[in-house]
């Protein structure tokens, strides 16, 4: 492994000016380089956890001869994260020489009243006008990641409704490729007093550094390791960064399936895994918020092991298969092998998640994905349960079921799929397997629900399944656009 040979630099376009930044920490966040250093103080901070949404900016990225927007939380954006890339903020609005219809919508539709989240719902409004990943998706779900706790929503949405697509400034990306000057990889890092941050940029690369540094994190989308800084101080010493390595965001069709690559983000694999897997493309919508699916990604789901995480019932159910690499050699397992016990995974020192399979559902595959939160959007899990069954001739035929929240780790039913495969799916079939439930879960107890909650909840998603495919006019799940208005009123 070769020593560092000078310090990296992190270079990108602010409003299409070449920025460089050397001798920061390399967790000092986006925002704080915003706020804090460039005085840029329109940008605000609520909540430092990804959650509020008033943080909000633009990060553009190459995407062969564009450049591809994303609406982005900045608070869990580590400043290296930004290198190579462009970046918009609420102040670069005012090159439009007076108001942008965005902010004098929201003043004329009384969408702001103490101005807080303002900026950040401004710069997810501007984000629809310029294509933004994600954007497009109907007005409340594309906000859900912008809190207001003064303004009734109504009026937001009604500004988010009105919005007029617009060009994007041009911002030419080959000005961050000088080769001439520093740049930022694994063997040049950004070295702050406590903590050195290496950018390998390919996936050799990768292998090399993540097998040198064993005990480094590797931070993909820093949707979480955000959170250890901001909120938990870790003291994290040596930080992989799997952002530069293009083989990791990769979705590409394989024999029987899907490969998505551990750098994909949620929003890039949204439409794939939706095709396939229609009710897990609607939980995805819930996932997070517009900000997080822009810079959250599935491998990090996975390989932060939480309880919680809603990717990974799913994905059990559907019969993934996670591939490992260690030092360039590669080994596959059951994705639910990998989940050992709470916050323990099966990983070798040095060892980190490359990818998923996701393999084609045959066409008679019956696929449910429920997640149960306090709220709609924008919230972490109960419980989530995925089920993956065939029936043949009324018999259940296979069985493939699993829960996050309902144990240290998210974990298959195989006692609830024992009950079910080879009986009549019949009620009473049905009430055995939700029994069998009860004997092979140790469900969480949290502030976000009891034990016995979690306990009962779960069984009644079984009892779900069944009422949706016996009685396909009952309504059994909040529909979002309808309840749209209603869940939005402040
Ligand atoms: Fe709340 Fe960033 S400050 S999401
Ligand atoms: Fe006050 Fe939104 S206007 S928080």
């Amino acid at each position: 492994m070769p020593q560092p040979k000078q310090e990296g630099m992190i270079r990108f376009l602010l409003d299409g000016q070449v920025q460089e930044v050397r001798g920061v920490d390399p967790t000092r966040t986006l925002l704080e380089h915003l706020r804090g250093d460039l005085r840029r103080t329109g940008t605000k901070e609520g909540c430092a956890e990804g959650d509020c949404g008033s943080c909000t900016v633009l990060v553009g990225e190459p995407d062969g001869e564009r450049v591809t927007w994303r609406a982005v939380n900045s608070c869990i954006q580590f400043l290296p994260m930004l290198h190579g890339k462009a970046l918009m903020t609420v102040e670069s609005l005012a090159s439009h020489g007076a108001l942008h219809p965005v902010q004098q919508a929201m003043i004329d539709k009384h969408g702001s009243q103490c101005g807080f989240c303002t900026p950040g719902i401004v710069m997810s409004l501007y984000g629809k006008a310029v294509g933004a990943k994600g954007a497009d998706a109907p007005p409340a779900e594309m906000l859900a990641g912008n809190l207001c706790r003064c303004t009734g929503y109504g009026p937001i949405i009604e500004v988010a409704k009105g919005v007029e697509a617009e060009a994007a400034p041009e911002m030419d990306l080959s000005a961050l490729r000088d080769e001439t000057m520093l740049d930022l990889t694994h063997e040049d890092p950004v070295q702050g007093v406590t903590r050195r941050w290496l950018a390998p940029r390919s996936l050799e690369q990768l292998a090399q550094v993540a097998l040198a540094h064993s005990d480094a994190v590797i931070v993909a989308g820093a949707t979480d390791v955000g959170l250890w800084i901001t909120k938990l101080r870790r003291p994290l010493k040596t930080l992989i960064d799997i952002g530069q390595v293009a083989e990791l965001k990769v979705i590409e069709t394989v024999e029987d399936g899907v490969r998505i690559g551990a750098g994909v983000r949620y929003v890039d694999a949204l439409q794939t895994l939706t095709g396939l897997y229609p009710d897990l493309g609607a939980m995805m919508r819930r996932l997070g918020s517009t900000q997080v699916r822009n810079s959250g990604t599935i491998g990090g789901n996975i390989a932060n092991g939480s309880p919680i995480g809603d990717m990974p019932p799913a994905l059990i159910a559907a019969g993934s298969i996670l591939i490992l690499n260690r030092g360039g050699m590669r080994r596959q397992m059951p994705l639910e092998a990998f989940f050992l016990e709470y916050g323990k995974q099966d990983l070798r020192p040095g060892e980190f998640v490359e990818a998923v399979i996701v393999p084609t559902p045959k066409p008679d595959l019956i696929f449910k994905v429920f997640k149960l939160s306090k709220r709609f959007d924008q919230d972490i899990s109960a419980v989530c349960g995925a089920f993956a069954l065939t029936l043949d001739e009324g018999v259940v035929t296979s069985a493939r079921i699993a829960f996050g929240g309902m144990a240290g780790t998210p974990k298959r039913a195989t006692a609830c799929e024992a009950a079910l495969v080879g009986q009549l799916w019949t009620e009473a079939t049905v009430e055995a397997a939700m029994a069998a439930l009860d004997t092979e879960y140790t469900p969480l107890d949290d502030m976000r629900a009891s034990a016995a909650y979690r306990a009962l909840a779960a069984r009644n998603m079984l009892r779900r399944v069944f009422i949706e495919m016996t009685q396909p006019g009952r309504a059994t799940r909040v529909e979002p656009e309808s309840a749209a208005p209603e869940k939005m009123n402040g």
